[in-house]
């Protein structure tokens, strides 16, 4: 059982593909509540910092290219157990393994253009809203 609370972004492409409002309708449909939520730009640095862990990682550029491409919609999301059901609703990382009626399965094409982002455990999920809700100076 995790936490109260979890961090999402809704990435460039399912913002370019006019998702966020379906994608929203599935989070709060599925009980979840939006306690913070802004339409955002990720600069180099941002995107870098975000996702520092997987720095070694050959994706790694395509990566921090692909979120600093557009907008995002970031938000943090109350509810009981809510990183792992979170993780649940969003689907496999890939989408082509996301089970059906997943936000993945359904607006996601690749990978790498995945639509939505879900915090992996609480730890994560509290540092990841920190980083977008309260500064970036500790990072
Ligand atoms: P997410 O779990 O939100 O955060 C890390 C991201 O890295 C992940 O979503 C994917 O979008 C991306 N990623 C993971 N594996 C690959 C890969 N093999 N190629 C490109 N991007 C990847």
């Amino acid at each position: 059982m995790s936490g109260t609370r979890t961090f999402t972004m809704i990435k460039p492409d399912a913002v370019k593909n006019q998702h966020i409002g379906p994608i929203l309708e599935r989070i709060t449909s599925s009980g979840f509540k939006i306690v913070a939520m802004k339409l955002t730009q990720l600069s180099e640095r941002d995107a870098s910092l975000f996702y520092a862990v997987h720095k070694e990682r050959p994706f790694f550029s395509e990566l921090v290219d692909f979120m600093t491409s557009g907008p995002i919609v970031a938000a943090i999301l109350e509810k009981e157990n809510a990183v792992d059901d979170f993780r649940m609703l969003i689907g496999a990382t890939n989408p082509a393994e996301a089970a059906e009626g997943t936000i993945r399965k359904l607006f996601a094409k690749s990978i790498g253009e995945n639509a939505i982002h879900g915090s992996d455990s609480d730890e994560n999920a509290e540092i990841e809203s920190a980083f977008h809700f309260s500064g970036r100076e500790q990072f």
